[in-house]
């Protein structure tokens, strides 16, 4: 699995704690950044992440801003992408099975780095479930076009 992450300024600590999670687990990535501290708008940090995936150059997408909001509604934005805003371990797994996310998005200022890392690694580890969820995946897919 091929992952592309990115950041605002305000997910930037969590990020590196993603990537080193990514690392640990021997997860391909790609770090869209940002490389500083500096503010950044947090869109021109979603895009590249939303359309590697949408575009099929990776499988998933991860996403982090201060609060995760602004990420995953800028990711939502783009045809194809199922971001989900997720904090806890249960809706990590959920997302996943139910709503077949390609996009996680977390806030650095809402979640600790512990419950984090654990949010991350149920999102990587589960698979979508199918059936009748594959049927609302297609419905969602309707309202795009
Ligand atoms: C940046 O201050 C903050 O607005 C951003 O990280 C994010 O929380 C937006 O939704």
């Amino acid at each position: 699995m091929k992952i592309a992450i990115s950041s605002d300024h305000g997910g930037n600590q969590l990020r590196q704690e993603i990537i080193q999670l990514l690392e640990e687990r021997g997860v391909d990535y790609e770090d869209f950044g940002p490389k500083s501290d500096e503010s950044v708008d947090y869109p021109d940090y979603a895009a590249p992440v939303s359309d590697g995936v949408a575009t099929g150059k990776f499988d998933r997408g991860i996403l982090i801003c201060g609060t995760g909001i602004g990420m995953s509604i800028a990711a939502n934005k783009v045809k194809g992408i199922r971001c989900a805003l997720v904090h806890d371990v249960f809706s990590a797994k959920a997302t996943r099975e139910h709503n077949d996310a390609n996009v996680l998005a977390m806030g650095e200022r809402v979640i600790g780095a512990g419950l984090a890392r654990e949010v991350a690694a149920v999102w990587l580890e589960t698979a979508f479930e199918g059936g009748r969820h594959a049927r609302r995946i297609e419905k969602l897919q309707a309202l795009e076009n």
